[in-house]
């Protein structure tokens, strides 16, 4: 290793922000971070093997349809301290300070490469002076205490040039109130000497900073909240499906009455990437503490390897009761799990609509973010065209309230024959319940016609 030539401390140059940051990971996490930080006048470099959202960052386009009046891109970059390149930008791949930003996720499963590379590349790049890696993607902590020591080839809690930071988000990222700013940021480090430098960091850009123990529970927090969310969720269905003869949404709407119930709504799935994966990065390393075997199966955290188990077979069960129901071509209104976004990942949607056609079911999707294509290739189901095909539906699955679908009432009410209506949320309730359209909300008795009787 060369002795490295900067001459100013890491310290000095983050309280003045001359100090140039490299953020891995131009999604929605890396991008709000970089623009957060040139925001705040750290020159800042975002890269991304992704050559199509790096070149849309570097024409002022947020590569992120859906997002861009929540990332301010153009207000970064006016500064002039905001570009993205790729991960061969040797000068930046050398920087002092990263945030570590890339998807540990794929497929509803959690990923290493991505961050094993990263840590791979910015090892391979340090000359022996101080470097700050804070991790903002979702990690285990057996990642912390496995994966990224061997891949920076470094021992995190000795040696003292090396910062790590684990500064998980939790933004609520279709509300541009709940970002990186406004909400409380838990940020821990490897060694209790980096903790002032990650905090020189992070209260640029964070109003309120919550120092953790130590990095690892600074990591293992993110999985841990919305592990409560999760469980609450598959709780929330099997409800559902034990109180068959009951509106079961109701009673929930009346539970979330008591002070501290929050109020539930049952649901053809758990959607998105970070609550249904937040089982599986909570149970990797738990019960290592104690040099016990660890993990869920092995009879730790047995809540969550039985909710688990359960909200596997909750699509099977979803689509079942559905084609007890339908009748006629069925419909689905929305790919993405959240609204007014484009979001593939732990599609709920795309889930149902697989097991739909794998039980013969004729079934076509809408999709404002996705093309007519996409549809076909993501899910197997026909493009349904909005909103000419929906008088041809036997049953229509409203799953995503995206605006767009707004006046989907009005346009029902208008069909001779309009289809029967499966509402995943109840989003349509008030304006179609009594109508002359047949509307059930999903976890009401309508959904959940009686079973076979046993022979
Ligand atoms: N989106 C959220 O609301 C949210 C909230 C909390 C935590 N997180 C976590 O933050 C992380 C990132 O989430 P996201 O939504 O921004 O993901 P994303 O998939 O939208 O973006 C990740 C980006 O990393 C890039 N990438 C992958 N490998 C790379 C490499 N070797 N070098 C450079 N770039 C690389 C990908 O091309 C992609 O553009 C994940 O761990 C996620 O779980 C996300």
């Amino acid at each position: 290793m060369k002795p490295s030539t900067s001459p100013r401390p890491l310290s000095a140059a983050l309280q003045d922000r001359t100090e140039s940051v490299t953020v891995w990971g131009a999604g929605y996490i890396g991008l709000s971070a970089a623009c957060a930080l040139a925001g705040a006048g750290f020159p800042c470099t975002v890269l991304d093997t992704d050559g199509n959202r790096v070149g849309q960052i570097n024409a002022g386009v947020v590569p992120l349809p859906g997002f861009e009046d929540v990332i301010p891109l153009a207000q970064a970059r006016s500064g002039g301290r905001l570009r993205a390149a790729s991960p061969e930008d040797t000068a930046a791949v050398a920087a002092r300070v990263h945030l570590v930003c890339v998807n540990t996720d794929r497929d509803g499963r959690p990923v290493t490469g991505p961050l094993t590379e990263v840590l791979t590349a910015i090892a391979g790049a340090r000359t022996g002076g101080e470097t700050l890696i804070a991790l903002e993607s979702t990690v285990s902590l057996r990642w912390l205490d496995e994966l990224v020591p061997a891949a920076l080839g470094a021992a995190p809690a000795s040696d003292p040039s090396l910062h790590l930071v684990a500064a998980p988000r939790r933004d609520w990222m279709l509300s541009p109130e709940m970002n990186l700013r406004t909400l409380p940021r838990v940020v821990g480090t490897a060694r209790p000497e980096s903790l002032p430098l990650a905090r020189e960091l992070y209260e640029a850009i964070s109003e309120v900073v919550h120092p953790a123990p130590d990095w690892r529970h600074a990591g293992l927090t993110k999985p841990v909240e919305n592990l409560y969310r999760y469980l609450d969720l598959v709780l929330t269905n099997q409800l559902a499906e034990a109180y068959p003869g009951l509106d079961v949404p109701e009673v929930l709407r009346l539970a979330g009455t008591k002070w501290n119930v929050p109020t539930f709504h049952p649901s053809i799935g758990i959607g998105g990437y970070c609550i249904p994966l937040s089982p599986r990065f909570a149970v990797d390393g738990a019960g290592e503490d104690t040099g016990g075997p660890g993990a869920a199966e092995d009879g730790l955290l047995p809540l969550v390897a039985a909710a688990m188990a359960w909200d596997g077979d909750h699509p099977a069960r979803v689509a079942e009761s559905i084609l007890r129901i339908a009748d006629g071509p069925i419909g689905i209104l929305g790919l993405s799990y959240a609204p007014n976004a484009r979001i593939v990942e732990g599609s709920p949607a795309r889930r149902l609509a697989e097991h739909l056609l794998a039980r013969g079911a004729d079934v076509l999707l809408h999709d404002p973010y996705f093309t007519p294509e996409e549809i076909t290739s993501l899910t197997g189901a026909r493009p349904l065209s909005w909103p000419d095909d929906l008088g041809g539906l036997g049953t229509l699955v409203a799953v995503t309230p995206h605006d767009l679908y707004g006046d989907l009432p009005a346009r029902l009410a208008a069909l001779a024959d309009p289809p029967a209506v499966v509402d995943n949320l109840g989003s349509y309730g008030a304006t179609l319940r009594g109508t002359a359209v047949r509307y059930a909300e999903w976890g009401t008795p309508a959904t959940r016609p009686a079973a076979e009787p046993r022979p």
